[in-house]
């Protein structure tokens, strides 16, 4: 067994994860989700996710370090999430991680959510090629990026202009009167659906947005369209069909970021794409996106659908990599950054 033993604690949203590496390899990775909490409102509100973390974050700790057979003491450092996301979430697990840090004499590293999403492969298929290129889909963030040494050098080459890609499976699902998050729920649903159906838009894929836009995203179209679709067919008295509107649905959003990601890897010379985020749970992104990039000569790197949602486990393996360049502990007066810019690693 090699490399450092790191604590991952993670509370950006309404995930709390606790997640125990060494190096590559996965200890624990336990999760308490307050999503139930928040169905009824369509959405995350955060003041009942950061009371949901103050309460779970102490079990799904003891649930960790059980699950490793370790104790804490012999951690090498705790790595924590420290921005983007709620703020009030985020302060949960960055209060925790300073007060372990200081009962137990470990540096603390405070980390960026979204390298964290990007990170997880590591822990499924071992260390990267320099540079590749990433995929980042998650509910707040659709970004391509460059990734060189993923503990110091991430440039953004392109993000989306609006929606996120998760935001706008959300949003449809609210159309669809799906529950949240409407992103498994639409996946499960499309599987019985006919992704030709109908022709949704596909954004900033015309030849005149390739100057500008080659590899920005835009969803806020494809999301009125098809809230416009189903609206015309419901004003028509006729029924809905809900597996072909979420096929047809997901087939653009597949088909938009794997085309972009594929040709961002050409631009940058890279063979080797990595995928990470929330959406990329899903099967229709999964599937396409092995055929592109095979097709491309690209090797794809796709992390275990259970590693794509938010976990502790994508923080600790991020903060093994830190430990292991030998980059600086954060300061324990470092605040939760809602905003951190995704090229900040570590805080
Ligand atoms: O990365 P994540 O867990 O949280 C954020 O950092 O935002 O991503 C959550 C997003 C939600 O929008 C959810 O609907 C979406 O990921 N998601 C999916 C799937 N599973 C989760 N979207 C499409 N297909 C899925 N199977
Ligand atoms: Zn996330």
């Amino acid at each position: 067994m090699t490399g450092p033993l790191i604590l991952g604690i993670e509370s950006s949203c309404d995930e709390t994860g606790i997640g125990i590496v060494r190096g590559h390899e996965l200890l624990a990775n336990e999760v308490a989700s307050s999503v139930d909490q928040h169905v009824r409102f369509g959405g995350v509100v955060p003041e009942v996710a950061s009371r949901a973390h103050l309460q779970a974050l102490i079990p799904t700790l003891r649930r960790a370090t059980a699950a490793a057979d370790i104790d804490l003491s012999e951690v090498d450092g705790i790595a924590v999430t420290a921005g983007p996301g709620l703020a009030g979430a985020l302060v949960v697990g960055l209060a925790a991680a300073k007060a372990l840090a200081v009962a137990l004499n470990k540096p603390l590293y405070g980390l960026n959510h979204l390298i964290g999403h990007v990170a997880v492969d590591l822990l499924d298929h071992g260390p990267l090629p320099q540079p590749c290129a990433a995929l980042l889909v998650s509910g707040g963030h659709t970004s391509l990026l460059r990734v060189g040494d993923i503990t110091a050098d991430i440039t953004e080459i392109g993000a989306t202009i609006d929606d996120a890609a998760g935001e706008a499976y959300d949003k449809v699902a609210r159309v669809l009167d799906l529950s949240y998050p409407g992103g498994p729920v639409i996946d499960k649903l499309a599987a019985e659906g006919n992704p030709k159906a109908i022709r949704f838009p596909r954004g900033l894929t015309a030849q005149k947005d390739q100057a500008k836009h080659r590899f920005n995203y835009s969803f806020s179209g494809l999301k009125t369209a098809t809230a416009r679709w189903v609206e015309t067919e419901r004003l028509a008295g006729r029924e809905i069909p809900l597996a072909d509107v979420a096929a047809s649905f997901q087939e653009a959003v597949a088909d938009v970021l794997t085309a972009k990601a594929v040709d961002a890897c050409e631009y940058l010379g890279v063979d080797t794409l990595l995928l990470g985020g929330g959406v990329a749970a899903n099967s229709r992104l999964r599937g396409l996106l092995e055929e592109r990039t095979a097709a491309a000569g690209i090797t794809l790197r796709r992390p275990r659908p259970a590693l794509c949602t938010d976990n502790g486990a994508m923080i600790a393996v991020l903060g093994a990599e830190v430990v292991s360049a030998g980059r600086r502990p954060s300061s324990l007066e470092i605040g939760a950054d809602s905003g951190m810019p995704i090229s900040t690693v570590l805080a």
